[in-house]
């Protein structure tokens, strides 16, 4: 086991009704006037917005109303948001959705902090010194962003999709209630089972294997998702579904599940340029078609790990004689699962030509300045090859 540092000091009130304890919570930390920061209008349609909005306004606190953060969120609304965060005075930045507004929501709270033009954090070249706190109301289990260190904005000048771990990015606060992705629909539910997996399989699926109770939390967390992930895909509805999604959500990306071992997150690195390049791309789908071909890829480097993988999660029978021959029904297992929750596996079905490859690749190098590590070091022809077996 190697040393570690772990924080995941974001303080969580899940369950149900929770979301209308906003305005206590908010004022039990003394703010007094915030920012309520959301997305393109769910939370307007299923009622949230006003039940929040009652709540807030009932103790007494002032809110500064941002709305409009669109999926992968975008470098023009969170400058915009600094703009108005100073402009007001605000205390607290308020994320009311999913991954993208509570990035949104981070970006504009590093951003009011410091004198930067936030694109340089994201690029960087500077480093944020301080935050405005951020509080999340999650609406959707997905990217594990309510307890996570990272922020992942689009620069819509460049269409560079980056990511950004910082201890400032630790929400203070996460008020999580699954009734709330009740209305979430089948696809964003796929994205999101897809996406809580990978949190997970990145930091597991690595070169050191030797962190037993780390595996044994991440081999959970996989299984549950699988299980309650079907249950909530046929019945949106089913509150205890909802919430284990929920909860394996935040787990999957707080740190716990890479306690002891190093990481590096490669099909995330991929699916980034991805989903920067082909807006409409959603992440979990990005991640469904990458992960697949990337274990192709991979897995000899550590048959036995992958081998482990496909026993303990996917229940297959293991192979001694040839271990490789297991290894790869785990692949397969996960890719079955992935087109049973109606996740594409092939970069055709996310309308990605092949010629766009090569250009993929080259930006997830960053333009030839970095390499991937992992198994091996990735460079673009390397990740030529991953994104071929996704054809
Ligand atoms: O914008 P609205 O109208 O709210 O609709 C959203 C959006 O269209 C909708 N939605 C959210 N809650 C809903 C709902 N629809 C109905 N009912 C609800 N309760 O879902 C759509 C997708 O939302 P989005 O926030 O984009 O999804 P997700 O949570 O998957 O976040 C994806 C973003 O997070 C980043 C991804 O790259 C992507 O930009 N990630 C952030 C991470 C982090 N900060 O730790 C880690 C992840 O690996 C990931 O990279
Ligand atoms: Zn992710």
């Amino acid at each position: 086991m190697n040393d570690f540092v772990f924080c995941a000091p974001t303080k969580v009130f899940f369950g149900k009704d929770t979301h209308k304890q906003a305005g206590s919570i908010v004022a039990g930390y003394g703010f007094k006037k915030i920012m309520l920061h959301f997305g393109g209008g769910s939370v307007k349609r299923n009622g949230v917005y006003d039940a929040v909005m009652d709540s807030l306004t009932s103790a007494g606190i002032e809110v500064v109303e941002l709305g409009g953060v669109e999926p992968n969120p975008k470098m023009s609304l969170v400058r915009r948001g600094i703009a108005l965060a100073r402009e007001t005075g605000v205390q607290l930045i308020l994320a009311l959705g999913g991954g993208s507004v509570i990035d949104s929501a981070k970006a504009i709270a590093v951003g009011t902090a410091n004198e930067e033009d936030p694109a340089l954090f994201f690029a960087k070249v500077a480093e944020p010194k301080a935050a405005l706190p951020v509080g999340t109301i999650l609406t959707l289990s997905a990217a594990g962003s309510e307890m996570s260190n990272s922020c992942v904005i689009t620069n819509d000048e460049t269409w560079e999709k980056r990511g950004l771990g910082s201890d400032f990015h630790r929400p203070l606060f996460s008020i999580m209630n699954p009734e709330l992705t009740y209305t979430v629909d089948r696809w964003q539910t796929g994205c999101g089972i897809v996406d809580i997996m990978m949190h997970t399989l990145e930091r597991y699926l690595t070169k050191e294997s030797e962190m037993a109770l780390t595996d044994r939390i991440a081999e959970s967390i996989l299984k549950t998702v699988v299980e309650y992930g079907r249950i909530a895909i046929d019945n949106p509805r089913d509150y205890e579904a909802r919430a284990q999604l929920m909860w394996a959500g935040s787990l999957s990306h707080n740190g716990l599940t890479a306690l002891g071992r190093d990481y590096f997150m490669c099909c995330h690195q991929i699916e980034h340029e991805i989903s920067g390049m082909f807006d409409r791309v959603s992440h979990g789908a990005g991640l469904a078609v990458v992960f697949p071909a990337w274990c192709k890829f991979a897995y000899k480097h550590n048959i036995h790990r992958f081998a482990q993988y496909a026993v303990n999660v996917w229940n297959c029978e293991m192979n001694f004689a040839e271990p490789e021959k297991t290894a790869l029904a785990g692949i397969r297992a996960t890719e079955e699962f992935f087109a049973s929750i109606g996740m594409p596996t092939r970069l055709s079905q996310l309308d990605i030509p092949e010629e766009s490859i090569e250009e993929l690749a080259w930006n997830t190098t960053f333009k030839g300045k970095r390499t991937l590590p992992g198994y091996g070091e990735y460079g673009k022809d390397e990740i030529i090859e991953i994104l071929r077996l996704a054809l």
